[in-house]
């Protein structure tokens, strides 16, 4: 089993350069199925999230060329065929294939989509978006059985602003007859990302990246080219990295704009950094203030980097708080904090964090993504060794951690044992 063992300590410095955004990245793989032509991703990441999808893609018929990180998806073989549950389940973000095939063939037979354990993470919305465009959904077991005589423009308003509701409701109606208005829309730039992708290929989407998203349908989608934005979470794991270790450490390939919720909070927290049209420079400080936190949807503080930023609050001066207010199961990573030597309180949906503690390194699991990610920057912090288990949550979601943390000074490697 692999495992990641780290020897703490020592200081960041040098530059780390940001990926394409794994959460776009898993929506534009599925996207290309609306186009009738060839379409060419740009900047993918590679992870095993996108092997997963390749793996689909080539299941139902396109013919799949990787070149480095740009990826050329030929559709002309593609055939609508039942999504296994074997497939289906390695990644939640298969459930995109829900809104491109309905909404290429009027029909898509999938199996429940998978993902951390994190919450029920229901997909309610996304099933009423469809339904809202003329499908009907049948559950048969745990698979989907989703099709549409005729798939019409309507306005759909999401109870909660989803991420991958907004994204699988616009891929369904780009090719509806007439008007789609999705209101409460989510805001994220991996939805803008999508919408770009969507339009250049021919689709007729405005509004992406606000709460009002309008698509007018149209008949056909043809070729198309995409790049995959930075990933703004990615950025924000490295960027608590250097908070916590650095010294004038660069994180470079960066949108400052995705991340500000995250630098403004670390300017509050007198965490000295600079920050330049597409990189940062950021270094430690012992001075670090407490601060509170809410996780809300973009352009608030992002769910994805508040088990990442809990690890630089153990090091704070006085208690801070960091309030979850997206899943219901987000602190999976704590327990191992305190096994560590943090002092982390858990009142229902908020954790109060005493400091300033010194984490000592301990044998951890990494329970999911994000917490996987908060437990190797604990790693990087603690005195001692951590040896982290379980580590494919990891794996999945961050590009090359191992080598990108090697090239700055960390003292960590990947285990087989
Ligand atoms: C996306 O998940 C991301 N995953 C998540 O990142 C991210 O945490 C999340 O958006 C919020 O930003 C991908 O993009 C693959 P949601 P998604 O639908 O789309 C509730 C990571 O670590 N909800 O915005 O599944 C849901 O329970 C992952 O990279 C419904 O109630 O998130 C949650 O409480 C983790 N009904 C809230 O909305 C629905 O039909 C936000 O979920 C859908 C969602």
């Amino acid at each position: 089993m692999k495992k990641i063992k780290i020897n703490g300590g020592k200081e960041l410095k040098g530059s780390i350069k940001i990926s394409g955004a794994k959460n776009s990245a898993v929506a534009l793989v599925p996207a290309s199925l609306l186009s009738d032509g060839v379409v060419t991703i740009d900047n993918i990441p590679n992870i095993s999230d996108i092997d997963a999808l390749n793996e689909i893609l080539e299941y139902l018929g396109a013919k799949v060329t990787r070149e480095k990180d740009k990826m050329i998806i030929d559709q002309k073989n593609l055939e609508n065929k039942e999504i296994p549950e074997s497939k289906a389940k390695k990644l939640r973000a298969s459930y995109y294939f829900m809104g491109a095939l309905l909404g290429k063939y009027k029909r898509v037979e999938i199996y429940f989509p998978g993902g951390c354990s994190i919450g029920a993470r229901p997909i309610n919305l996304h099933l009423k978006g469809f339904e809202a465009l003329g499908a009907n959904v049948i559950e048969n077991g745990n698979k989907y059985i989703i099709e549409a005589e005729e798939l019409k423009g309507n306005n759909i308003y999401l109870d909660v602003p989803s991420v991958g509701a907004t994204v699988n409701i616009m891929l369904a109606a780009v090719k509806a007859k007439g008007l789609t208005i999705i209101e409460n829309a989510a805001k994220e730039p991996e939805i803008v990302n999508v919408a770009t992708f969507l339009n250049n290929m021919g689709a007729k989407i405005t509004g992406a990246g606000t709460s009002e998203i309008r698509i007018k349908g149209v008949n056909k989608l043809g070729n198309g080219f995409t790049e995959v934005i930075p990933d703004r979470i990615e950025a924000g794991t490295y960027v608590i990295a250097g908070a916590l270790l650095g010294n004038n450490l660069k994180i470079e390939n960066i949108i400052p704009d995705h991340i500000e919720s995250l630098t403004l909070k670390l300017k509050e927290m007198n965490v000295p950094l600079e920050i330049h049209d597409d990189y940062l420079i950021i270094s430690k400080t012992d001075k670090m203030k407490k601060v509170n936190i809410k996780t809300q949807g973009y352009p608030g503080f992002p769910t994805d980097l508040q088990q990442p930023m809990t690890t630089l609050l153990v090091g704070c001066n006085g208690t801070s708080t960091l309030e979850e207010t997206i899943y219901e199961n987000r602190f999976q990573n704590v327990p191992f904090l305190n096994e560590m030597g943090a002092d982390i309180i858990i009142d229902k949906r908020k954790i109060h964090i005493n400091g300033p503690k010194q984490l000592v390194g301990k044998e951890v699991i990494a329970t999911d993504l994000r917490a996987g990610a908060c437990l190797v920057l604990a790693g990087l912090k603690a005195s001692g060794t951590t040896v982290i288990k379980d580590v494919e949550h990891i794996l999945r979601g961050y590009e090359n951690i191992i080598e990108k943390l090697k090239n700055v000074g960390a003292d960590i490697v990947l285990v087989d044992e």
